[in-house]
């Protein structure tokens, strides 16, 4: 069987699926494996790392036409799904529920389609789970851009020239980047709150030496998977009243909150950055889903008064080496759930193969790409 690597086309994409070190253990599984020339350069791993580790360097179209698993981060263009063979395999993130079209690509040609973001959030497939390995990167890197923007220290300062007071952070969003959000910000000596409409966050906040700021909400807030739901109109009332209150006295926002299939809830609105400090910062990482913040151009940092107002996008790309080896590692683990005796078996009965497979052979096969669609 033959397991191929692309290199991303996608102008902010600088990571690559799999290190030369995953190459070795799939090589080591008596699998063939194909690069493409340059596919590891953008994240520091080079062509010869990969012929080192048993893979062949091979041209694009050899591999589109030849691989039986194509593994990549960023769905491929589609161009290049038309040149797979019938019933070969793509596994990328394919976010199926909002490419429709991609999806239906998939079904006409019979590639079969695993998105490494409907694999289900349970303990078994922690080691499976690029979502949570990408959000805690973005997350770590969302408390750097903050405190790289800020004209001051994070830290308390004494110095003979005088006592400087620590920064104030707030977080909005404490799921896997919002905490590790708060967690870095924390390291670099900030004082550190954060607000998640999941009560079940606060914990995991405080013992992250953070403050929760509490929001009584009169509904649930939570899905049974453990996800937010959008809120009705008069509870994002009462929280927009309370997170007002909370960004007028912070040096740097950050904001992190997200509703699966839904945009990004809007929770700063224009008056709140207009209330800011001069020189403070909103770090959005809710960009690429529309951002958290009325004024954020996603990919942009702009100035909205005296407010630098920064929406990042592909935050995981910006530490591509690591990025690419903890989502080699995520495929790795997939695969070696998947691949038997040298090929794939996809055991539907298993809850991880199952929701991971969006198409095979013309039918979609995912209980979450079903219910959800
Ligand atoms: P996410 O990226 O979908 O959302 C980020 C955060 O925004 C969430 O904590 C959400 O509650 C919050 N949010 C949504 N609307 C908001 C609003 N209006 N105001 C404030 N906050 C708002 O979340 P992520 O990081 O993907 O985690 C989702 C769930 O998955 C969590 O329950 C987490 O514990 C769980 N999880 C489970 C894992 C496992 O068991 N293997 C691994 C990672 C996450």
């Amino acid at each position: 069987m033959i397991v191929a690597v692309c290199k991303e086309t996608e102008a902010l994409e600088k990571r690559v699926a799999l290190t030369p070190e995953g190459t070795e253990k799939l090589s080591k599984m008596g699998l063939s494996i194909y690069v493409e020339s340059e596919a590891g350069s953008a994240s520091s791993y080079s062509d010869q790392q990969y012929l080192n580790a048993g893979a062949e360097i091979k041209s694009r179209d050899q591999i589109l036409s030849e691989s039986d698993l194509l593994l990549a981060v960023q769905a491929p263009p589609q161009k290049d799904i038309k040149k797979l063979k019938k019933n070969s395999a793509l596994v990328a993130f394919l976010w199926p529920l909002q490419n429709q079209e991609y999806v239906e690509l998939l079904l006409s040609t019979g590639v079969t389609g695993m998105a490494m973001d409907t694999i289900p959030r349970i303990s078994r497939a922690q080691s499976m789970d690029a979502l949570s390995s990408m959000s805690n990167i973005a997350g770590y890197k969302s408390a750097l851009l903050g405190a790289n923007h800020l004209d001051r220290y994070l830290p308390m300062m004494m110095t003979a020239a005088g006592t400087i007071p620590p920064a104030k952070v707030l977080v909005l969003g404490a799921g896997v980047a919002g905490l590790q959000a708060i967690a870095t910000a924390k390291r670099l000596g900030a004082v550190v709150e954060a607000f998640d409409i999941r009560p079940a966050v606060k914990e995991q906040v405080e013992s992250l030496g953070a403050k929760f700021v509490e929001v009584p909400l009169e509904e649930e807030s939570e899905t049974k998977g453990g996800y937010a739901k959008e809120l009705s109109v008069k509870n994002k009332e009462k929280q927009k009243e309370v997170i007002h209150q909370h960004v007028k006295k912070s040096d740097i926002v950050i904001t992190t909150a997200l509703i699966p299939g839904k945009p990004a809830p809007k929770l700063i609105t224009k008056q709140m950055v207009e209330d800011m400090l001069a020189g403070s910062v909103v770090v959005d990482i809710a960009a690429e889903q529309g951002g958290n913040c009325e004024v954020t151009e996603p990919g942009e940092v702009i100035r909205h008064n005296e407010v630098i107002i920064d929406g990042p996008l592909n935050l995981p790309s910006t530490l591509a080496y690591h990025a690419s080896k903890l989502y080699s590692k995520n495929i790795l683990s997939l695969l070696d759930l998947l691949i038997e005796d040298g090929k794939p078996n996809f055991n539907f009965d298993d809850e991880i193969i199952a929701n991971a497979t969006v198409t095979h052979h013309g039918e979609i096969i995912s209980p979450f790409v079903k219910e959800n669609s």
